[in-house]
Protein backbone atom coordinates (compact mmCIF):
# COMPACT_ATOMS: atom_id res chain seq x y z
CA UNK A 1 0.00 0.00 0.00
CA UNK A 2 1.37 3.75 -0.72
CA UNK A 3 0.37 4.56 2.51
CA UNK A 4 3.34 2.18 4.31
CA UNK A 5 7.09 3.93 4.17
CA UNK A 6 10.02 2.89 5.68
CA UNK A 7 10.78 4.94 8.49
CA UNK A 8 14.04 4.09 9.83
CA UNK A 9 16.40 0.57 11.60
CA UNK A 10 16.34 -0.45 14.77
CA UNK A 11 20.00 -0.60 16.23
CA UNK A 12 19.68 -4.15 15.56
CA UNK A 13 19.01 -2.96 12.23
CA UNK A 14 15.18 -4.32 12.10
CA UNK A 15 13.22 -2.14 9.59
CA UNK A 16 10.60 -0.40 11.11
CA UNK A 17 7.61 0.96 8.89
CA UNK A 18 5.35 4.04 9.20
CA UNK A 19 1.52 3.59 7.96
CA UNK A 20 -0.19 6.71 7.66
CA UNK A 21 -3.95 6.62 8.14
CA UNK A 22 -6.46 8.97 7.33
CA UNK A 23 -10.51 9.43 7.80
CA UNK A 24 -12.23 12.32 6.86
CA UNK A 25 -10.39 15.24 9.10
CA UNK A 26 -8.42 12.78 11.15
CA UNK A 27 -5.15 11.38 10.73
CA UNK A 28 -2.66 8.84 12.52
CA UNK A 29 0.93 7.61 11.87
CA UNK A 30 0.97 4.33 12.96
CA UNK A 31 4.68 2.52 13.36
CA UNK A 32 5.56 -1.20 13.04
CA UNK A 33 7.94 -0.70 16.11
CA UNK A 34 6.34 -0.66 19.44
CA UNK A 35 2.41 -0.34 17.03
CA UNK A 36 3.28 3.07 18.35
CA UNK A 37 0.47 5.61 17.37
CA UNK A 38 3.43 8.67 16.54
CA UNK A 39 0.96 11.13 15.31
CA UNK A 40 -2.73 11.84 15.54
CA UNK A 41 -3.84 15.09 14.10
CA UNK A 42 -7.61 16.20 14.51
CA UNK A 43 -9.34 19.77 13.98
CA UNK A 44 -9.55 22.21 16.13
CA UNK A 45 -12.58 24.63 16.57
CA UNK A 46 -11.03 26.95 13.22
CA UNK A 47 -10.30 23.95 11.68
CA UNK A 48 -6.84 23.46 11.98
CA UNK A 49 -4.94 19.89 12.06
CA UNK A 50 -3.63 20.06 15.43
CA UNK A 51 -1.22 17.00 16.30
CA UNK A 52 -1.89 15.98 19.66
CA UNK A 53 0.26 13.17 20.75
CA UNK A 54 3.58 13.26 21.77
CA UNK A 55 6.34 11.90 20.21
CA UNK A 56 9.65 11.47 18.36
CA UNK A 57 11.29 11.51 14.91
CA UNK A 58 13.61 8.27 14.94
CA UNK A 59 13.39 5.32 15.84
CA UNK A 60 16.62 5.54 18.06
CA UNK A 61 14.62 8.05 20.60
CA UNK A 62 11.56 5.44 20.45
CA UNK A 63 14.59 3.02 21.27
CA UNK A 64 16.29 5.28 23.82
CA UNK A 65 14.47 7.53 25.35
CA UNK A 66 11.91 5.51 28.00
CA UNK A 67 8.66 6.90 28.33
CA UNK A 68 6.82 4.45 26.22
CA UNK A 69 5.39 7.72 23.58
CA UNK A 70 2.41 6.31 22.14
CA UNK A 71 3.05 2.47 22.16
CA UNK A 72 1.38 -0.38 22.92
CA UNK A 73 2.62 -1.94 26.14
CA UNK A 74 2.21 -5.07 27.66
CA UNK A 75 2.57 -8.30 28.05
CA UNK A 76 1.48 -6.80 31.39
CA UNK A 77 1.23 -3.05 31.19
CA UNK A 78 1.90 -1.18 34.69
CA UNK A 79 3.23 -2.79 37.48
CA UNK A 80 3.77 -6.16 39.09
CA UNK A 81 5.36 -6.24 42.64
CA UNK A 82 8.77 -7.14 43.13
CA UNK A 83 8.35 -8.36 39.54
CA UNK A 84 6.59 -11.44 41.19
CA UNK A 85 3.41 -13.88 40.47
CA UNK A 86 1.84 -17.43 41.40
CA UNK A 87 0.22 -19.00 38.42
CA UNK A 88 -1.50 -22.77 38.92
CA UNK A 89 1.18 -22.94 41.80
CA UNK A 90 3.83 -21.99 39.86
CA UNK A 91 5.69 -18.92 40.93
CA UNK A 92 7.06 -16.68 38.29
CA UNK A 93 10.02 -14.02 38.51
CA UNK A 94 9.93 -10.98 36.28
CA UNK A 95 12.81 -8.51 35.41
CA UNK A 96 12.49 -5.38 38.32
CA UNK A 97 12.92 -2.03 36.31
CA UNK A 98 10.98 0.32 37.95
CA UNK A 99 11.82 0.96 41.63
CA UNK A 100 11.78 -2.28 43.36
CA UNK A 101 9.20 -3.72 40.73
CA UNK A 102 7.89 -4.67 37.50
CA UNK A 103 6.69 -2.32 34.46
CA UNK A 104 5.23 -2.51 31.40
CA UNK A 105 5.98 -5.92 30.52
CA UNK A 106 9.95 -5.68 31.55
CA UNK A 107 13.37 -4.61 29.57
CA UNK A 108 12.18 -5.54 26.12
CA UNK A 109 8.09 -5.54 26.26
CA UNK A 110 6.06 -5.27 23.57
CA UNK A 111 6.72 -1.73 23.01
CA UNK A 112 9.97 -2.32 22.01
CA UNK A 113 9.57 -4.73 19.45
CA UNK A 114 8.96 -4.48 15.63
CA UNK A 115 5.43 -5.73 14.61
CA UNK A 116 4.22 -7.73 11.48
CA UNK A 117 1.70 -5.59 9.58
CA UNK A 118 -1.31 -7.85 8.90
CA UNK A 119 -3.49 -5.61 6.92
CA UNK A 120 -3.39 -2.26 6.28
CA UNK A 121 -5.97 0.21 4.45
CA UNK A 122 -6.30 3.96 4.21
CA UNK A 123 -8.34 4.02 7.38
CA UNK A 124 -7.09 1.28 9.43
CA UNK A 125 -4.06 -1.21 10.25
CA UNK A 126 -4.00 -4.72 11.65
CA UNK A 127 -0.15 -5.31 13.76
CA UNK A 128 0.64 -8.87 15.01
CA UNK A 129 3.35 -9.87 17.04
CA UNK A 130 4.13 -13.24 18.42
CA UNK A 131 5.74 -13.38 21.75
CA UNK A 132 7.28 -16.79 22.83
CA UNK A 133 6.96 -18.90 26.23
CA UNK A 134 9.44 -17.81 28.84
CA UNK A 135 10.00 -14.42 27.23
CA UNK A 136 10.54 -12.02 29.90
CA UNK A 137 9.66 -14.85 31.57
CA UNK A 138 5.93 -14.90 31.43
CA UNK A 139 4.49 -18.46 31.12
CA UNK A 140 2.96 -19.48 27.22
CA UNK A 141 3.20 -18.32 23.70
CA UNK A 142 0.94 -15.49 22.82
CA UNK A 143 -0.15 -13.95 19.91
CA UNK A 144 -1.30 -10.68 19.44
CA UNK A 145 -2.82 -8.38 17.28
CA UNK A 146 -3.44 -4.24 17.11
CA UNK A 147 -5.63 -2.77 15.18
CA UNK A 148 -6.21 0.70 14.89
CA UNK A 149 -9.10 1.98 13.17
CA UNK A 150 -10.31 5.74 11.77
CA UNK A 151 -13.59 6.08 11.92
CA UNK A 152 -15.08 9.67 10.92
CA UNK A 153 -14.47 11.53 14.70
CA UNK A 154 -12.68 8.94 16.02
CA UNK A 155 -9.75 6.04 16.69
CA UNK A 156 -10.38 3.14 18.11
CA UNK A 157 -7.68 0.26 19.60
CA UNK A 158 -9.14 -3.35 19.34
CA UNK A 159 -6.40 -5.92 20.85
CA UNK A 160 -6.71 -9.53 20.67
CA UNK A 161 -4.29 -12.26 21.79
CA UNK A 162 -4.57 -16.03 22.61
CA UNK A 163 -1.59 -18.21 24.56
CA UNK A 164 -1.10 -22.10 24.37
CA UNK A 165 -0.98 -21.90 28.03
CA UNK A 166 -2.36 -19.90 30.84
CA UNK A 167 -0.80 -16.15 31.19
CA UNK A 168 -1.62 -13.22 32.82
CA UNK A 169 -2.33 -10.40 30.08
CA UNK A 170 -2.82 -6.31 30.11
CA UNK A 171 -2.42 -4.57 26.82
CA UNK A 172 -2.67 -1.00 26.87
CA UNK A 173 -1.93 2.45 24.80
CA UNK A 174 0.50 5.02 26.14
CA UNK A 175 -0.33 8.06 23.96
CA UNK A 176 0.79 11.21 25.59
CA UNK A 177 -2.30 13.34 24.89
CA UNK A 178 -1.84 17.39 24.93
CA UNK A 179 -4.97 18.82 23.50
CA UNK A 180 -3.73 22.47 22.59
CA UNK A 181 -1.03 20.38 20.28
CA UNK A 182 1.66 17.88 21.07
CA UNK A 183 4.82 21.36 21.33
CA UNK A 184 2.32 23.30 23.25
CA UNK A 185 3.88 23.17 26.61
CA UNK A 186 1.72 22.25 30.17
CA UNK A 187 -1.33 20.45 29.78
CA UNK A 188 -2.70 21.43 33.19
CA UNK A 189 -5.34 23.73 31.90
CA UNK A 190 -6.91 21.14 30.47
CA UNK A 191 -9.81 19.81 31.71
CA UNK A 192 -10.43 16.08 32.63
CA UNK A 193 -14.02 14.23 33.68
CA UNK A 194 -13.46 11.00 34.63
CA UNK A 195 -16.30 8.17 35.00
CA UNK A 196 -15.06 6.58 38.55
CA UNK A 197 -16.15 6.83 41.67
CA UNK A 198 -13.18 4.56 42.76
CA UNK A 199 -9.60 4.41 42.31
CA UNK A 200 -7.13 2.03 43.78
CA UNK A 201 -4.59 4.20 46.50
CA UNK A 202 -1.06 2.43 46.13
CA UNK A 203 2.17 2.60 48.25
CA UNK A 204 4.97 4.93 47.69
CA UNK A 205 6.45 2.69 44.88
CA UNK A 206 3.06 3.05 42.76
CA UNK A 207 1.77 -0.50 44.09
CA UNK A 208 -2.36 -0.69 44.82
CA UNK A 209 -2.52 -1.51 48.39
CA UNK A 210 -6.16 -3.39 47.43
CA UNK A 211 -8.45 -1.72 48.12
CA UNK A 212 -10.82 0.69 45.93
CA UNK A 213 -11.21 3.79 47.62
CA UNK A 214 -14.30 6.38 47.18
CA UNK A 215 -12.50 9.56 45.10
CA UNK A 216 -15.44 11.60 47.03
CA UNK A 217 -13.86 14.29 49.25
CA UNK A 218 -10.25 14.32 47.59
CA UNK A 219 -8.26 15.84 45.00
CA UNK A 220 -8.29 12.35 42.87
CA UNK A 221 -12.05 13.38 42.09
CA UNK A 222 -12.84 14.14 38.68
CA UNK A 223 -16.80 13.36 38.02
CA UNK A 224 -17.25 16.93 37.52
CA UNK A 225 -14.97 18.79 34.75
CA UNK A 226 -11.39 20.17 36.64
CA UNK A 227 -8.37 21.22 35.45
CA UNK A 228 -5.64 18.79 35.56
CA UNK A 229 -3.31 21.34 37.23
CA UNK A 230 -6.39 22.38 39.71
CA UNK A 231 -5.29 20.34 42.55
CA UNK A 232 -1.58 18.36 41.56
CA UNK A 233 0.11 19.91 44.09
CA UNK A 234 -2.09 19.39 46.87
CA UNK A 235 -0.24 17.48 50.19
CA UNK A 236 -2.47 14.58 49.48
CA UNK A 237 -0.48 11.95 50.15
CA UNK A 238 -1.14 10.06 47.07
CA UNK A 239 -0.64 12.98 44.85
CA UNK A 240 3.06 13.81 46.66
CA UNK A 241 4.25 9.87 46.47
CA UNK A 242 2.70 9.98 42.77
CA UNK A 243 4.74 13.45 41.81
CA UNK A 244 1.57 14.13 40.16
CA UNK A 245 -1.50 12.09 39.03
CA UNK A 246 -0.33 8.28 38.08
CA UNK A 247 -3.13 6.04 39.47
CA UNK A 248 -6.11 3.36 38.06
CA UNK A 249 -9.25 4.81 38.34
CA UNK A 250 -11.84 2.01 38.10
CA UNK A 251 -14.37 3.24 35.45
CA UNK A 252 -17.81 2.62 36.04
CA UNK A 253 -19.91 0.04 34.45
CA UNK A 254 -20.05 -3.21 33.74
CA UNK A 255 -16.57 -4.66 32.57
CA UNK A 256 -16.63 -6.09 29.27
CA UNK A 257 -18.99 -3.75 27.96
CA UNK A 258 -17.73 -0.58 25.55
CA UNK A 259 -18.58 2.32 28.08
CA UNK A 260 -17.49 5.76 28.61
CA UNK A 261 -14.68 6.04 30.69
CA UNK A 262 -13.27 9.89 30.45
CA UNK A 263 -13.98 13.19 28.37
CA UNK A 264 -11.07 16.02 27.96
CA UNK A 265 -11.18 19.00 26.88
CA UNK A 266 -9.52 22.00 26.18
CA UNK A 267 -10.38 25.80 26.20
CA UNK A 268 -7.39 27.07 24.18
CA UNK A 269 -7.76 24.80 20.90
CA UNK A 270 -12.00 23.63 21.72
CA UNK A 271 -10.55 19.78 21.09
CA UNK A 272 -13.02 17.61 23.20
CA UNK A 273 -11.55 14.27 23.37
CA UNK A 274 -13.80 10.98 25.25
CA UNK A 275 -12.72 7.71 25.64
CA UNK A 276 -14.65 4.57 25.85
CA UNK A 277 -13.12 1.13 27.19
CA UNK A 278 -14.24 -2.27 27.95
CA UNK A 279 -11.35 -2.84 30.54
CA UNK A 280 -11.96 -2.55 34.12
CA UNK A 281 -9.38 0.89 34.75
CA UNK A 282 -7.84 3.80 33.50
CA UNK A 283 -4.43 4.71 34.65
CA UNK A 284 -4.23 8.33 34.66
CA UNK A 285 -0.81 10.07 34.21
CA UNK A 286 0.12 13.40 33.89
CA UNK A 287 3.73 12.44 32.48
CA UNK A 288 5.28 13.01 35.82
CA UNK A 289 8.55 11.72 35.01
CA UNK A 290 9.18 13.12 31.00
CA UNK A 291 12.24 15.48 32.28
CA UNK A 292 12.32 19.22 30.86
CA UNK A 293 13.37 20.50 27.43
CA UNK A 294 12.87 16.46 26.36
CA UNK A 295 13.29 16.76 22.76
CA UNK A 296 10.24 15.56 20.26
CA UNK A 297 8.78 15.90 17.40
CA UNK A 298 9.93 18.76 14.57
CA UNK A 299 12.16 20.14 17.44
CA UNK A 300 9.63 20.70 20.33
CA UNK A 301 10.81 20.92 23.88
CA UNK A 302 8.60 18.62 25.75
CA UNK A 303 8.59 18.53 29.71
CA UNK A 304 6.78 17.25 32.84
CA UNK A 305 3.37 17.48 32.73
CA UNK A 306 3.33 18.73 28.96
CA UNK A 307 0.57 15.79 28.63
CA UNK A 308 -1.26 13.14 30.07
CA UNK A 309 -1.90 9.76 29.35
CA UNK A 310 -5.15 7.84 29.92
CA UNK A 311 -3.92 4.24 29.99
CA UNK A 312 -7.29 1.33 29.71
CA UNK A 313 -6.17 -1.50 31.68
CA UNK A 314 -6.44 -4.50 34.49
CA UNK A 315 -6.01 -2.61 38.03
CA UNK A 316 -1.64 -2.63 38.27
CA UNK A 317 -0.50 -5.54 40.50
CA UNK A 318 -3.95 -7.75 39.54
CA UNK A 319 -1.86 -10.65 39.74
CA UNK A 320 -1.23 -9.86 43.27
CA UNK A 321 -4.49 -9.13 43.96
CA UNK A 322 -7.37 -11.67 44.10
CA UNK A 323 -10.40 -9.07 45.30
CA UNK A 324 -9.25 -7.37 41.51
CA UNK A 325 -10.74 -8.46 38.25
CA UNK A 326 -8.56 -11.41 37.53
CA UNK A 327 -6.20 -10.26 34.20
CA UNK A 328 -5.59 -13.89 33.70
CA UNK A 329 -5.86 -15.29 30.08
CA UNK A 330 -6.22 -18.75 30.01
CA UNK A 331 -4.80 -21.42 27.37
CA UNK A 332 -6.93 -21.08 23.86
CA UNK A 333 -8.75 -18.30 25.48
CA UNK A 334 -9.45 -15.21 23.79
CA UNK A 335 -8.27 -11.37 24.94
CA UNK A 336 -10.52 -9.09 23.34
CA UNK A 337 -10.01 -5.35 23.93
CA UNK A 338 -11.31 -2.22 22.82
CA UNK A 339 -10.78 1.48 23.69
CA UNK A 340 -11.92 4.22 21.51
CA UNK A 341 -11.14 8.09 21.27
CA UNK A 342 -14.00 10.39 20.22
CA UNK A 343 -13.09 13.34 18.79
CA UNK A 344 -15.54 16.71 18.91
CA UNK A 345 -14.99 20.45 19.31
CA UNK A 346 -16.33 23.14 21.49
C1 LIG B 1 3.28 4.70 34.77
C2 LIG B 1 4.27 5.73 35.27
C3 LIG B 1 5.51 5.60 34.43
C4 LIG B 1 5.16 5.78 32.98
C5 LIG B 1 6.34 5.53 32.12
C6 LIG B 1 2.94 5.03 33.39
O1 LIG B 1 2.01 4.13 32.88
O2 LIG B 1 2.15 4.64 35.60
O3 LIG B 1 4.59 5.55 36.62
O4 LIG B 1 6.49 6.53 34.82
O5 LIG B 1 4.12 4.92 32.61
O6 LIG B 1 6.32 6.27 31.01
Amino acid sequence: MSNIQHFGQTAKGEDVAVIALSKGDISCKVLSFGATIQSLTVPDRNGQSLDIVLGYDSIKEYETLDAYLGAVVGRYANRIAKGKFSLNGKEYSLAINNGPNHLHGGIVGFSYKVWTIEDAGEDFVKLSLESADGEEAYPGNMKLTVTYTLENSSLSIHYEAVSDADTVCNLTNHSYFNLAGHSSGSALKQELKLNAEFYTPTDADSIPYGELSPVAGTPMDFREFTKLGERIDSDFIQLVQGNGYDHNYVVDGEVGQLRPAATARCAESGICMQLETTQPGVQLYTANYINEGRPGKGGAAYGPRHAFCLETQHFPDSPNKPNFPSAVLKAGEKYDHTARFIFSVE
